[in-house]
């Protein structure tokens, strides 16, 4: 680590110890037990599935990469020898293009998990905590308590938005605001008012840190447009979920220049060439982010209507995944499904009578439909 950025830690109220935390969460990164989703389903899983069960336990996207990002990588993986055999200006320019922004606010990586954790490094510490929404997604709180920050959670409002006024009032130290939007593991959007709020009344020094994994399932605008104004604020996209290559890695940060130097002060990794030529591809296809969201929505509502018609108690979500109430504890009913051979996603200590359960091809959800009628009764 150099010199400078000891510094700079030591001035957030990091301790030797954290010091090395900080190194081992973005060295040891992907075998700690949050790392990403993967990691924290099986941890809650317990149990290895059978190689036949239908797994909607993670958010990912049955559908896999497209054809075009497939070729892509094929074609790539011929010259995988070679350390830059893959087009990642071409890839960070169209990406930029697309989110109307510079090139130099775009920063590529190997997914987003790991932007989140250098993130959570280069802006929270023992003295600057991580505020989100409760449920929401574990990762960078986990992260931040890692390296001896505290983190905040704050409850959602009665309509599953962020309460965007409880979380910049939690910690006038915070040192970053995150929102996920749309949430997981609920599928909701916080709106851009209040996202706006957040950019106008955070504490000095943090960051919003927006996380948008899941932006493409939903037809509201992202928050990019924010950066390109110069806010503080960096946005998280990932390749993991609409894209289907949560397997082949890739992801960006979109941020002001200053704040993406900060993620950049602990060292770069270097990106799988399979990835960049399947996200270029990807994001070359024009047509591919409404056709999966359509797929998604069509086998969402049609689930969500026969479970309205079941009289089931779900939240109403915008995303490839929905919180399902099912009034008792959520393991039991998990252990029901996982009996019949569908692994379904985990449960929130806030909401501990619902789980979470991913969208998957209209089968999977016909055989999720058969299991949960007879393990809810
Ligand atoms: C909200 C959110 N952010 C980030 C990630 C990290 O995913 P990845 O590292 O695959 O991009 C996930 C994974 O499920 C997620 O749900």
């Amino acid at each position: 680590m150099k010199e400078s950025v000891r510094e700079e830690l030591s001035a957030r109220g990091h301790s030797r110890r954290s010091f090395g935390r900080a190194a081992a969460l973005l060295t040891a990164g992907a075998s700690l037990p949050f790392y990403n989703e993967f990691a924290l389903a099986q941890r809650a899983a317990r149990v290895e599935p059978p190689a036949d069960a239908v797994r909607i336990s993670s958010n990912e996207n049955p559908l896999g990469p497209s054809e075009k990002a497939l070729e892509a990588i094929y074609a790539v993986a011929k010259n995988g020898g070679r350390y830059g055999a893959a087009d990642t200006r071409a890839y960070v320019q169209l990406a930029s293009s697309l989110d109307g922004v510079k090139p130099n606010y775009v920063t590529p990586y190997a997914g987003s998990s790991d932007p989140l954790y250098r993130s959570t490094v280069a802006f929270t510490s023992p003295e600057r905590s991580f505020v989100m929404g409760d449920p929401g997604y574990e990762a960078g709180a986990r992260a931040a308590e890692f390296i001896g920050a505290k983190v905040h959670r704050v409850p959602l409002r009665k309509d599953f938005s962020h309460d965007v006024q409880a979380m910049v009032k939690a910690d006038p130290n915070a040192g970053i605001i995150y929102i996920c939007n749309p949430n997981n593991p609920t599928g909701t959007m916080t709106s851009r008012a209040d996202i706006e709020y957040v950019i106008a009344n955070k504490p000095k020094g943090s960051i919003l840190l927006l996380d948008e994994a899941y932006i493409h399932f939903s037809a509201d605008a992202p928050g990019t447009d924010y950066v390109a104004q110069d806010k503080d604020v960096i946005v998280l996209r990932t390749f993991s979920k609409l894209y289907g290559m949560a397997g082949i890695r890739a992801g960006l940060a979109i941020g002001r220049p200053d704040l993406l130097a900060k993620l950049n002060n602990f060292g770069a990794g270097m990106l799988p060439v399979t990835g960049t030529a399947a996200a270029l591809a990807s994001l070359q296809e024009k047509d591919l982010i409404e056709k999966r969201r359509g797929i998604n929505k069509n086998i969402r509502e049609d689930l969500f209507s026969w479970m309205h018609k079941k009289g089931y108690k779900f939240v109403p979500s915008e995303s490839c995944k929905f919180m399902l109430e099912t009034g008792r504890p959520g393991r039991e009913v998990w252990e029901g499904m996982m009996a019949k051979g569908v692994m379904i996603g985990r449960t929130w200590p806030a909401w501990p009578t619902h789980v979470r359960v991913s969208i998957g091809t209209q089968e999977e959800m016909n055989k999720f439909k058969a299991a949960i009628a007879t393990v809810m009764g």
